[in-house]
């Protein structure tokens, strides 16, 4: 019997990247960028090193950056000068992304100007959705305005759609309203498998959005579930989304692979904000070497089949790789 002795490719950095299986690309990362209104130039988010809220006369700055460094598309969450117990500033024509989108696209056109539609940065109480006398959300209450900020929205300029919010039918919902406004063609990311992480916890201070009373494990995924990830891509694509994701990133990277595995379109994975901040803060110690962590935390991504990365360290590593 004979066997041969298993040989891994080694040599030069030119062999290795003609073998390297997975590729990254600041072509298919996406910037998540929070807006304050009334904020005048930047404010820095203590729980996220290196990252602010900007205000609306920081944006065209902030657009040339990007351009100069490839990356093609920017999130955009807002945060109001006001709220209310429905978050109508999220659907009003003058509210805060709607102005951030107009600026954005007046300063680089080609940006692909994506809009997070969610209730919780407009809502005093920080829950997703209209609430009922007992603090539930009522979730057939919240369809409407969802819709109603989704066309708002893309006549504010946005080119894609992303409802967070995780209520049943929102999709639908969302889909016959842009149809009817005459966006036909605004394609929908919907947050599909969306797990009640903990790893959110930097997000709601960069947002503002953490919900007064309560949690939302009522609307959001157990994390100890996969099949069930399944189940919610399959009914937001049966509604008519376009591109599906699945948040947070790395904890979930099996629940990337089984959705990259079972469908055919877009697949994005959003690197949440705990993520991001748990990185920093080793970084910042100096127990972890910034742009290789952040580049293998990025491939990993990738890797596991995401064709799309939502990151806050969109910049930092196009920085240090382009
Ligand atoms: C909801 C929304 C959240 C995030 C994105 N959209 C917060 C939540 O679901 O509680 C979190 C993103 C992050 O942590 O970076 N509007």
């Amino acid at each position: 019997m004979s066997f041969q002795r298993h040989r891994r490719l080694r040599g030069t950095e030119a062999m290795r990247a003609l073998v390297r299986e997975t590729s990254l690309a600041p072509s298919q990362l996406v910037y998540p960028i929070f807006i304050e209104d009334g904020l005048s130039g930047t404010k820095a988010i203590d729980a996220m090193p290196g990252q602010s809220r900007l205000g609306l006369d920081a944006l065209a700055d902030e657009a040339r950056g990007l351009r100069s460094l490839g990356i093609p598309a920017v999130l955009l969450f807002g945060l109001p000068s006001s709220k209310d117990e429905t978050g109508s500033q999220a659907w009003a024509s003058d509210g805060i992304v709607q102005r951030a989108a107009r600026t954005l696209k007046d300063a680089w056109p080609e940006l692909l100007v994506i809009a997070d539609v969610c209730l919780c940065e407009y809502t005093s109480h920080g829950h997703c959705g209209v609430l009922r006398p007992d603090g539930s959300v009522d979730n057939d209450e919240t369809l409407p305005l969802l819709a109603e900020t989704s066309v708002s929205l893309a006549e504010a300029g946005c080119d894609i759609i992303a409802p967070s919010d995780m209520m049943d039918g929102r999709v639908g919902a969302i889909r016959v309203a842009l149809d009817g406004g005459g966006f036909e063609e605004t394609p929908i990311l919907s947050y599909a498998a969306k797990y009640a992480s903990a790893f959110y916890g930097p997000f709601r201070e960069a947002a503002d959005s953490a919900p007064q009373v309560g949690d939302r494990r009522g609307y959001q995924m157990d994390p100890a579930n996969a099949r069930m990830a399944m189940d919610e891509v399959m009914a937001d694509l049966g509604e008519g989304a376009d591109i599906v994701m699945v948040k947070p990133a790395l904890p979930y990277l099996d629940v990337i692979r089984r959705v990259r595995d079972q469908v055919d379109v877009p697949v994005a994975a959003y690197n949440v904000s705990g993520e991001y901040s748990m990185l920093m803060a080793a970084v910042q110690n100096g127990w972890l070497d910034e742009r290789r962590a952040i580049d293998e935390a990025l491939t990993s991504i990738r890797r596991a089949g995401a064709d799309i990365v939502i990151t806050y360290h969109a910049k930092q590593w196009a920085r240090a790789h382009c």
